[in-house]
């Protein structure tokens, strides 16, 4: 190991409790509102099965290699991922450029919460409306029109944002062990709980066969150009890679752990979450006759319509919005840990007032996503620029965040591990030896960047 000097927060009292901690924590930020709302609808639109298949070559190729990289670059930094990447190109002498990927972490972080934490106060009011049955008997009209009222309301949205932010301080203010770690055992196995439950009601009260052959059966002619670059850009953003939360996360990781084995368990327990997300959707929405192809409404839409009309629907529906708001939460917290470490170490505040400080910039900048949706619905900032026409400023950063911030950070720190960063004992520290590690290193340095390039340059065309 090459640490430049041992990291403050490589204390033992203060790392994960152990490598199952560290995993569930890192599974709790890879699985969220990407895997219950985006993936089981990307899939529906590009071919089922045929997509699948492209995902995960996407996720083996890209997602974790650098999922392997930036929790490498966190457990030698052991800081923020700003003073992590500062003490590695000081100790290694490489370029103070590289220095970038901590700023982008922290700032991409920063934004991508002010926005999830909106759609994540959305699931809180959703498991109150769907727990109240409002939903029953509802028909299509009545189901938008509930949706389209919580979007009206500046005011509901904002309650229900400040209440999420308020969950997320909560938990980060009190630290890796009593904080995180506590809330990750207990809402993670309750996640797979639900998630099993919701799957064996889909099963037995859907139309689980055509589901499962919607999902599995690979329809090559649906399978575009761009639907491999969609794949490419899921398998980013799923597994939380890019934007520092994973440095963080690693570098509060044991110098036992061996991070290859622990970045293939992530990804593959985030993949079956959400192949099961899949399976407790679809079976309920072909029962009622209702579209997968729904896109971003078939969680806020089309599933209340189906759960409207089953039997059990109230509880169960109830419990699925549970579900969304856990993935939902134990991503949000891996958010505002960058932002929280940085505070802590650049300012010297204590861990609880830098989670609030954070959290309460965080929670400010979220008021621009409340009012994109209502009273700023047609202010476009940079309407003037062509790609930016017509997007609202919540558009704007999840164009910024997602289609930039991610992507580019996703490139940089497999060129910075691959090509800058000093090799020796970066093999231990992964934990491959031999011809694996030079496989790995081979991926890591050329089809890596190359495949994020591409999706990144068409994104932006
Ligand atoms: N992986 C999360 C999801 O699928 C989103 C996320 C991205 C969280 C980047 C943290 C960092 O919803």
């Amino acid at each position: 190991m090459n640490p430049a000097t041992p990291g403050p927060h490589q204390r033992p009292d203060n790392l994960w409790s152990s490598r199952t901690a560290f995993i569930l924590a890192a599974i709790g930020s890879a699985v969220g509102l990407g895997n219950i709302w985006k993936f089981p609808y990307i899939t529906g639109e590009n071919g089922g099965g045929a997509f699948v298949l492209v995902y995960l070559a996407c996720i083996a190729v890209v997602g974790v290699p650098v999922l392997i990289a930036e929790v490498t670059i966190g457990r030698r930094g052991a800081r923020s991922p700003v003073a992590s990447m500062r003490s590695l190109t000081d100790a290694d002498g490489t370029r103070r450029g590289w220095r970038i990927i901590g700023w982008n972490g922290i700032v991409g972080a920063f934004f991508l919460l002010s926005f999830y934490s909106v759609i994540g106060g959305w699931s809180i009011l959703y498991i109150f409306k769907t727990a109240a049955g409002l939903f029953s008997g509802a028909d299509a009209d009545a189901v938008a029109g509930i949706f389209g009222a919580m979007l009206a309301s500046p005011w509901s949205l904002l309650i229900w944002h400040s209440v999420f932010m308020a969950l997320v301080i909560l938990i980060v203010g009190r630290g890796i062990r009593a904080g995180m770690e506590k809330a990750i055992n207990m809402l993670m196995p309750l996640l797979f709980l639900l998630l099993v439950v919701m799957v064996a009601y889909a099963a037995t009260t859907g139309h689980f066969g055509r589901a499962v052959s919607f999902m599995f059966s690979p329809d090559f002619s649906k399978l575009s150009t761009e639907s491999m670059l969609i794949a490419l850009g899921h398998a980013a953003f799923t597994l939380s890679i890019g934007i520092g939360v994973m440095m963080s996360y690693g570098s509060y990781l044991p110098q036992h752990v061996n991070i290859a084995r622990t970045a293939i368990t992530i990804a593959l327990m985030d993949t079956l979450v959400a192949l099961l997300a899949g399976l407790a959707i679809f079976p309920l929405v072909f029962a009622n006759g209702l579209e997968p192809g729904s896109g971003p409404g078939l969680i806020f839409v089309t599933l209340p319509l189906a759960f409207g009309h089953m039997t059990g629907g109230t509880v169960f529906g109830t419990v699925f919005f549970a579900l969304l708001l856990i993935a939902a939460l134990t991503s949000a917290i891996s958010l505002l840990e960058p932002v929280t470490e940085w505070l802590e170490e650049h300012k010297g505040i204590s861990r609880g007032k830098s989670a609030l400080t954070g959290g309460l910039g965080i929670w400010a900048a979220g008021i621009g996503t409340v009012l994109s949706f209502n009273a700023w619905k047609d202010f476009f900032p940079l309407g003037f620029i062509p790609i930016f026409e017509g997007k609202t400023v919540f558009d704007l950063l999840d164009f910024l965040v997602s289609n930039v911030m991610l992507p580019v950070g996703g490139l940089a720190i497999a060129l910075f591990a691959g090509w800058a960063i000093k090799r020796d004992g970066l093999d231990q520290a992964i934990g491959l030896k031999g011809p694996l590690y030079t496989a790995f290193m081979f991926v890591l340095r050329f089809l890596t960047p190359a495949g994020i390039a591409v999706v990144f340059l068409y994104n932006l065309v």
